[in-house]
């Protein structure tokens, strides 16, 4: 039977909205160094499957002082969504104790072959909302658009997903009128997946937040765009398809005006220890300071200045990084940086190399 209490995914704007707790600064994105198993078509984080790799990347007790940093802001939670598959990072589970330790959420995005029993069980244990990336049931499918010739990979996925449902469905409960989950699926919707939303989606029933989203045209998207059969016809649809389905009626980041939380609220922070408008793109990485150079609040209040700037001319929008004027956005962070004679941190290119054939745990 379908519960018709609505759901709230936990951590989420909408979810801190609702309790009155997104005022103003609220989410660190921590990227940590790209490691990944897989080698999505749609990867932000790669370049025709190259990924950027930093000399120095940020230490883990430089993590934990922006932890603090964040905290003393009165942030409410740290989101590991890259760059990679944070579940493989040799320090994740110290991360996720000290944001836990610290009194803020954690949220954590997987693609879901990573995730053992045991370390649902840690997450689980440590105030931590997951968000596994599920883009098709079907096996071929799968494989194609995540860049695995795995066979069994898939059905480790589905065997974690089932492990990770048991698990993070004893953690629901009630809470201003909805049922707060934390275990989202996120859907990014091509033209070859489309049709897939609706079952998906009722794969997740009441148990499973739900949210499908627009592909971005960055990363390893750029050149696969038409191989997703991203023509107009197609992503109009797929528009639509996202209103109709997606728990969130978009992307998991809106808050109730329509913004994504994350951005307005939020910054991210590059894996070489660069403040980033956001996390899921590189871009601006570099051109918003530095933890070696910058606090966490200094960052913010420029990040949200800029940011102001820009709607005040451009209008608001949902996503700043999907805009069409978000090239105009970073042009912009450029000159100043110019400007002011600050030189810019460079990431190098590297291939990623062939992975070995790892055996995934039953
Ligand atoms: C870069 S991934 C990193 C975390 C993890 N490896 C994963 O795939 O979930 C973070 C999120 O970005 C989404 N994503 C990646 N590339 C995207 C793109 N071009 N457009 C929209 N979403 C994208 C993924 O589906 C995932 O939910
Ligand atoms: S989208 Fe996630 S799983 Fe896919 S290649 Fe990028 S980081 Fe890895």
């Amino acid at each position: 039977m379908v519960n018709k209490i609505p759901k709230i995914f936990r951590g989420t704007p909408l979810h801190l909205s609702k309790s009155g707790r997104l005022n103003d600064f609220a989410y660190l994105m921590i990227n940590l160094p790209f490691l990944c198993n897989y080698k999505c078509k749609k990867c932000f984080n790669l370049k025709n499957n190259n990924f950027y790799i930093q000399d120095n990347p940020i230490t883990t007790d430089k993590i934990f002082k922006l932890i603090k940093e964040a905290r003393d802001m009165n942030g409410k939670a740290v989101i590991l969504a890259g760059e990679g598959e944070p579940s493989l990072h040799k320090s994740i589970k110290k991360i996720v104790k000290k944001i836990d330790s610290s009194g803020m959420m954690t949220i954590i995005y997987s693609n879901g072959s990573t995730l053992t029993e045991e370390l649902i069980g840690f997450y689980a244990a440590h105030n931590v909302s997951l968000v596994i990336s599920f883009d098709s049931f079907l096996p071929e499918l799968y494989l194609k658009l995540t860049g695995n010739n795995d066979k069994n990979i898939f059905l480790q996925v589905l065997k974690n997903i089932k492990q990770a449902r048991k698990i993070y469905g004893k953690l629901i409960r009630q809470e201003n009128g909805c049922r707060v989950v934390r275990l989202a699926f996120n859907a990014t919707v091509n033209g070859l997946n489309k049709e897939e939303m609706k079952k998906i989606k009722e794969f997740c029933g009441d148990d499973i937040y739900f949210i499908c989203n627009p592909l971005a045209k960055l990363g390893n998207a750029v050149g696969n765009w038409d191989e997703l059969s991203l023509g107009n016809d197609n992503y109009k649809e797929i528009e639509q398809i996202i209103r109709e389905l997606s728990e969130s009626t978009g992307p998991l980041t809106l808050g109730s005006n329509g913004l994504c939380g994350y951005s307005s609220n939020g910054i991210a922070i590059s894996p070489a220890g660069n403040y980033m408008t956001c996390a899921y793109t590189s871009a601006t990485d570099g051109l918003l300071g530095n933890v070696f150079n910058k606090t966490l609040s200094e960052s913010y209040a420029y990040k949200k200045n800029q940011e102001q700037k820009f709607y005040n001319t451009y209008g608001n929008c949902p996503c700043l990084v999907r805009s069409p004027k978000f090239k105009t956005y970073v042009e912009t962070l450029e000159k100043q940086i110019k400007m002011n004679n600050i030189s810019i941190y460079k990431n190098s290119l590297v291939q990623l190399p062939s992975l070995p054939n790892k055996k995934y745990p039953n």
